[in-house]
């Protein structure tokens, strides 16, 4: 399948992303160099999504070891562990961005006998073997998604779980995209997804692009439709996935799998086997990124609530285990107790 956008890309030297944060209006394409930018730019929502963040983040690290000087292979090694830590401390919760950061750390402990530019060689290829698993993991989990895809069916997806998300064609939008080439009639609800409106902003604008028919309703509209009808299948992707099945993903998700669940309709999360940290029992072990109160408080730029107020501003929410109907990975589908087995 072509791909709808290339939201990041590795240029021989530089990272090449798409500004999320100027989409819809502007699609202007920016070059990382440091390692500072590219923290940055995580932060800044520039390039987000968990399977993206993870992405940008390792090839931050491998910026990061490009620019140490010294020959001094303990002071080497822990100068990228300061480089980790500060990565990590960018967006505390997709695991993906652990996951990439640990994979790497993992390389160079490997190869800590070669000569420095032969462990900053290894690294790069690790950081692109990375990006080409997460492309072909969309392709997976297009291919067994799309066979929960009847003809016809009304989806509802919460954020932005597509192209913009990963370096391939995304995960809750996968299967859609897969269902819509092989000539099924599909319709995607898109809930806007206060505070930063991603599936306002990302998941309207890719869709549109990618030519699916699409409706932009606001998160507190999704129970109405349920209640008429209106949806027969919710997929949405996902932060963290703990050994039980709990899933942290966009703040709001939990109240749309409880309202499927109340409406029987079926609700799945997308995810590559990189989301899903298996050291943490269930979702109460999932930090949860507390953001700027000014998310809330403005919309475009434009003050909406009252100044000297307080704000709570958790960026994601734990949908406990009980409430997915299965898991569409790269390996298959899976219900919530099946996932514990997939570590071993
Ligand atoms: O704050 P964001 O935009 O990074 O949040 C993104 C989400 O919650 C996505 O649903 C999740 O990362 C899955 S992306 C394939």
């Amino acid at each position: 399948m072509e791909q709808i956008i290339q939201t990041l890309s590795w240029k021989n030297g530089f990272l090449e992303i798409v500004d999320q944060s100027r989409l819809p209006l502007e699609e202007r394409h920016i070059k990382l160099f440091t390692v500072k930018q590219v923290y940055s730019a995580i932060k800044t929502l520039k390039i987000r999504g968990a399977p993206a963040i993870g992405l940008a983040a390792s090839f931050g690290l491998f910026l990061a070891a490009r620019q140490i000087k010294t020959k001094n292979k303990d002071q080497f090694f822990s100068l990228i562990q300061k480089n980790a830590t500060y990565l990590k401390s960018c967006r505390p919760t997709a695991y993906n961005l652990f996951y990439g950061i640990d994979r790497l750390i993992e390389v160079v402990k490997q190869n800590i006998h070669l000569s420095m530019e032969e462990i900053i060689m290894t690294m790069e290829k690790e950081c692109v073997k990375m990006f080409n698993e997460d492309l072909h993991s969309s392709v997976k989990i297009s291919e067994f998604g799309e066979k929960l895809i009847r003809d016809g069916m009304k989806i509802l997806t919460h954020c932005n779980a597509g192209a913009l998300a990963t370096s391939g064609i995304g995960t809750a939008l996968a299967p859609v995209y897969l269902a819509a080439k092989r000539n099924k009639t599909v319709e995607v609800f898109v809930d806007e997804t206060r505070p930063v409106l991603q599936g306002a902003r990302l998941t309207m604008w890719e869709l549109k692009k990618a030519g699916i028919k699409c409706t932009l309703i606001c998160d507190n509209m999704a129970g109405f439709l349920m209640q008429q009808k209106n949806i027969d299948i919710v997929i949405t992707g996902a932060d963290r996935i703990a050994r039980n099945g709990d899933t942290a993903n966009k703040i709001g998700t939990y109240s749309v799998a409880v309202l499927a669940r109340f409406h029987n309709i079926p609700f799945y999360v997308a995810a590559p086997m990189s989301t899903f940290d298996f050291s943490l029992s269930d979702g109460r072990g999932i930090p949860i990124e507390q953001r700027d109160k000014t998310e809330v408080e403005y919309i475009g730029g434009k003050r909406i609530a009252p100044a000297d107020i307080d704000v709570y501003n958790p960026a994601f929410d734990i949908t406990p285990a009980n409430l997915i109907t299965g898991f569409i990975t790269e390996k298959g589908i899976f219900r919530p107790d099946e996932i514990e087995n997939l570590t071993t």
